[in-house]
């Protein structure tokens, strides 16, 4: 019989998959094949995100969030909700009055507990766990100066994790954020959440997205933070993916739109990735599954993000028409050999 990811995985963590709104859709009919053959977790890779399910104020969308719990809910899989609070993806009247003014903390806080409580409860005991705030934290470890705190102040995460529990008490509750093997980063997550934790607050625990690259980050300090997260609570990989293309963020001083002969070399492998990339991307792969494996005690759940490669978000960024292989399956919906490579690790 073909090696079926989950399967191999049964005993350790949830493996999961990022779905977008054309699958849920019914338009991926392939894609989502492999979806109920390898995963047994699912996340809405963007119509939970506020912006999308609360359009304009107190009018919800919630047709493809409904889908994607259907869908979830049919095939027995951990359902993971992405994501409540936000500094992207959050629409502008969440901070303005009709006048155009800014709204005062009193306000925003009513229009955060209204949203976390009516997305949680619509699906308390369908939706096993939420990213309740996504990306607060910065790379030197300081507060982002993101609207929700600008008005509300730091407060404004644990007063969100309060509500959705309130919502849904049996639901986990995460912390989600990317560069989490950062040391600055690490040091002002850890130090956030144990003050959340010292009073009180329903957190259980810490997503580190995961979108890496051939060369970065360092996975020893990968490994660090997994510890550091994991003597605090729940750990899971919540976003992974893994770039062959150069990353414009490492590369200072790069012009991306002007530079012909730059975005030329920002998509090398459009014709085909090269054997040498190749097996430096298995290698790499394979590395993280068996760190992943080895704190597998504190991890419960690795998530891809998305399903194949033609799919992913890093044919869009930085500038769209990229081609990247970031996933576990190809263009076709292959799997590649590295699902052999990370299956074999658990044998
Ligand atoms: O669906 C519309 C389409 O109708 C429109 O024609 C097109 C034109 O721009 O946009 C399409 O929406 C895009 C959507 O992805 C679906 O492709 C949005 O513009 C684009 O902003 C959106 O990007 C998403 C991004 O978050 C911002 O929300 C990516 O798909 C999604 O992968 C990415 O996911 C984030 C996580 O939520 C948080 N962590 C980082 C991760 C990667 O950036």
């Amino acid at each position: 019989p073909d090696p079926v990811l989950h399967k191999a995985f049964q005993d350790k963590f949830h493996i999961g998959a990022a779905l977008n709104t054309h699958q849920l859709l019914g338009r991926e009919p392939q894609e989502m094949e492999v979806v109920k053959q390898h995963f047994n977790s699912i996340v809405a890779e963007n119509c939970m995100k506020s912006g999308r399910i609360q359009p304009r104020q107190g009018e919800f969308d919630f047709s493809i969030s409904d889908a994607f719990v259907e869908f979830g809910e049919s095939n027995n899989m951990h359902i993971h909700g992405h994501t409540l609070i936000w500094h992207s993806q959050t629409p502008q009247w969440f901070f303005v009055d009709e006048e155009g003014e800014k709204v005062s903390k009193e306000v925003l806080i009513q229009r955060m507990k209204d949203h976390i409580q009516t997305v949680v409860g619509r699906y308390k005991g369908r939706v096993h766990s939420w990213d309740v705030v996504n990306e607060a934290i910065l790379d030197d470890g300081s507060f982002r100066e993101s609207e929700f705190y600008k008005i509300i102040g730091e407060d404004f995460i644990k007063l969100a994790f309060r509500f959705a529990h309130e919502a849904d008490p049996e639901a986990e509750l995460f912390y989600n954020d990317y560069s989490m093997s950062n040391p600055g980063k690490r040091k002002g997550v850890v130090k956030m959440v144990k003050k959340l934790k010292k009073e009180g607050i329903p957190i259980d625990g810490i997503g580190m997205q995961g979108h890496i690259g051939l060369n970065h980050p360092d996975i020893e300090e990968f490994e660090k933070s997994l510890e550091a997260y994991g003597a605090l609570g729940k750990v899971v990989i919540s976003e992974l993916d893994l770039s062959v293309l150069p990353s414009p963020r490492r590369d200072a001083g790069a012009n991306i739109s002007d530079n012909f002969e730059y975005e030329e070399k920002m998509n090398p492998f459009k014709e085909g990735l090269s054997t040498s990339v190749e097996a430096q991307f298995n290698e790499r792969y394979t590395a993280f599954f068996k760190l992943f494996l080895k704190h597998q005690e504190k991890i419960s759940r690795v998530t891809l993000w998305g399903v194949n490669d033609g799919n992913s978000w890093k044919n869009n960024w930085p500038v769209e028409g990229r081609t990247d292989y970031p996933l576990l399956f190809n263009r076709e919906n292959q799997p590649k050999t590295v699902v052999m490579d990370i299956i074999q690790l658990t044998k």
